[in-house]
């Protein structure tokens, strides 16, 4: 039976103080970590120190990592100095990365690969736009995202995938239990193509993408649906809180 992950993505909100505020308030609800369930929070960099003040017993990380310990990489966040601040995960390859940050499939290889050298357990985002959904072509651009996102990390090393169709993500439109399972099932059997059965029966697989706490249930009764990956609803403690809770 694999661990339910709920995983709150911030994007580009929140300052030091407001990410103390939310901690208090979300401890009020959720005080230690649920038994069936791991809780995650990927923060903006700048406030990394702050979350790491007051996130325990909460795991956390950044939402981008570079592929190098240190260097001249200008603006870069190192996966060295991520670890040494408490961070156990980062997100590698979301959505946002990909289309405004032109990040493609070669260089989230490298993200993922490294992270999970640094004992930073990768993330990898994965989903297709509108026009390909509507293209028939979903499977096709999911398995490469999945497949050459994964094609330099070690045998043996944690990862995480979150799938999230981009049409979903921050418009409100959520995609049904079935289209999201059907996905889920379809990543899952890749996985089991291109790293094994074991590998894909143990890894999470989080969906994405207008989560709230009313449509969380439907979501999370399907089988390969293990957690989500939350954004608009995970910056108030009570919507993120009442999403776990769907996890319990
Ligand atoms: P959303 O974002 O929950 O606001 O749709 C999800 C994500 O981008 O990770």
């Amino acid at each position: 039976m694999r661990r339910k992950i709920a995983a709150a993505n911030w994007k580009m909100h929140k300052t030091p103080t407001e990410a103390r505020d939310f901690f208090a308030g979300f401890k009020k609800e959720i005080p230690n970590i649920p038994q069936t369930c791991d809780v995650i929070f990927f923060v903006p960099a700048l406030i990394l120190g702050a979350v790491a003040e007051v996130a325990a017993p909460f795991a956390f990380g950044p939402q981008n990592i570079y592929h190098e310990k240190e260097g001249a990489f200008t603006g870069e966040n190192s996966p060295v100095v991520a670890e040494v601040m408490g961070c156990t995960y980062t997100l590698v390859g979301h959505s946002e990365r990909r289309q405004l940050f032109k990040e493609d499939d070669a260089l989230i290889s490298r993200k993922v690969a490294f992270a999970s050298e640094s004992r930073l357990t990768p993330m990898l985002c994965v989903g297709e736009t509108l026009k390909e959904r509507d293209a028939g072509r979903t499977n096709e651009v999911i398995s490469q995202q999945l497949t050459r996102g994964l094609s330099e990390i070690q045998a043996g090393r944690p990862f995480m995938i979150a799938y999230e169709p981009v049409w979903a993500i921050g418009t409100g439109k959520v995609a049904t239990p079935e289209q999201a399972e059907e996905a889920h099932a379809f990543l899952r059997s890749e996985l089991a193509r291109v790293k094994g059965g074991e590998v894909a029966e143990k890894t999470p697989i989080l969906y994405g993408g207008s989560v709230k706490p009313d449509n969380a249930p439907s979501l999370v009764a399907q089988p390969n649906i293990d957690g989500f990956l939350v954004g608009g609803a995970s910056l108030k403690p009570q919507d993120f809180a009442a999403i776990v809770n769907t996890l319990r």
